[in-house]
């Protein structure tokens, strides 16, 4: 087990030197990481506007517009309303139609009063450390697995675990894996399922058992469910089904392709709503109400149908990039099920993976992201390949990785 805190990366030169001549700034920062990948998306974006064309499979984000009907509630609502601050947990319309969601979608009965609605799900994460994380408390997490959250750790001075994960358990913690690395000042454990970086989910009765476990320890689950809706030929059921103590994450931006809405929720247990709303009225009054007005139209038939034909064409897209890839030489062994991404075992090629990605970047015009972002656990012997782009540009990526890598 690794303690992410206790770890300073190697910076980039420029990094280094802004942090030095900030003097007076937070202890805290030294834990937090700048995302690497946005170093390769930055050169990206200066060669393309030197005239270069880049192949861009970095980006963690949906190709797809957001839905008419959004749209649509969006400019309506900004035509006949004034945005105002609305309640902190969110406008009742839209918690009631979120309830409903996880009725007509998963048979399950969420009650309103447990619905926050957040400034993305990232805001959902930021509330649930907040509101979990004392200053030394631990929290275990696989390595791989979403940057961000060892930092909302960070920032509420807890330490995360990173637990290495690898294809014998699909890429996820386990019940025994937590078991093994619970500790004394552990106070919860976070999945995502599907995951980023790796696509890969966790099954549900896996998860019921690492419930188990964190119960029996006293300490919290916390499931983060924002790929929900991209997954590909596989039972998709909320964590919720089995439990209403787990803190339960999702958004808006993904299934619904709405990241720069910046809206996504949790769902809080009961004994823990009170204070999830006072932080949340402290560090963030309340979501956007433009968005919050235009959300409600997501779970609308029309709108439901037209995110259906995109988790269909994200399948398209995987199926074709996975086994070109595997064709051009990186090592998958498992298949992504669901979100958008692919992770590569990249060390036929490299083993160095940050190196590698600028050196496609450079040289063949293809940006992916490093494994550095994900963890540490053989992370410059991996990459991740964000596949949310139509066929032709995906053919165009593998055409010139193939030019470069033979
Ligand atoms: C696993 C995971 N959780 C949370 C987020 C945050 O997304 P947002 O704040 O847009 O809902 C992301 C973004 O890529 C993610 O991959």
């Amino acid at each position: 087990m690794f303690f992410w805190s206790e770890n300073k990366l190697n910076m980039s030169a420029s990094q280094a030197k802004s942090d030095e001549t900030l003097m007076g700034q937070a202890r805290r920062l030294e834990s937090i990481e700048p995302f690497h990948v946005m170093r390769i998306i930055t050169r990206a974006m200066e060669l393309q506007n030197s005239g270069t064309d880049i192949v861009n499979l970095a980006v963690g984000e949906p190709d797809f517009p957001t839905p008419k009907l959004i749209v649509d509630a969006a400019v309506k609502a900004l035509r006949t309303d004034s945005m105002r601050y609305l309640p902190a947990l969110g406008a009742e319309e839209l918690r009631e139609a979120i309830s409903q969601w996880y009725q007509q979608r998963y048979g399950i009965d969420v009650p309103k009063r447990r619905i926050a609605v957040t400034t993305g799900s990232s805001g959902a994460l930021l509330l649930t450390m907040g509101v979990l994380v004392s200053p030394g408390d631990k929290v275990i997490m696989s390595d791989p697995s979403y940057p961000c959250n060892r930092h909302f750790v960070s920032t509420m001075e807890g330490q995360s675990s990173l637990v290495p994960v690898g294809p014998d358990s699909n890429y996820q913690l386990t019940a025994e894996l937590v078991e093994k690395n619970w500790t004394d000042h552990t106070v919860a454990v976070m999945v995502a399922s599907p995951s980023n970086p790796t696509g890969t989910s966790i099954k549900l009765d896996v998860l019921r058992d690492i419930h188990r476990v964190v119960r029996a320890k006293g300490g919290t689950l916390i499931v983060d469910e924002i790929y929900h809706g991209i997954t590909f030929g596989e039972d998709e059921m909320s964590a919720l089904a089995f439990a209403d103590d787990i803190f339960v994450i999702n958004s808006f931006s993904k299934f619904f392709s709405m990241t720069g809405w910046r809206l996504g929720w949790a769902v809080v247990p009961d004994g823990f709503i009170n204070s999830f709303e006072k932080l949340a009225q402290n560090l963030f009054i309340s979501s956007p109400d433009v968005a919050q007005k235009a959300a409600v139209a997501a779970f609308h038939p029309e709108t439901v149908h037209e995110c259906e034909v995109y988790r269909s064409r994200y399948q398209e897209q995987r199926d074709f990039l996975l086994a070109e890839l595997k064709d051009l030489g990186f090592k998958i062994p498992v298949d992504p099920t669901g979100a958008i991404y692919i992770y590569a075992d990249c060390s036929e090629f490299s083993k160095d993976s940050f190196q590698f990605c600028q050196d496609l970047l450079e040289k063949a015009g293809v940006a992916i992201a490093p494994g550095l972002d994900f963890g540490v656990n053989r992370a410059s012997e991996h990459v991740r390949f964000s596949y949310p782009k139509p066929i032709p540009v995906l053919t165009e990526g593998v055409k010139r990785m193939r030019k470069y890598l033979s």
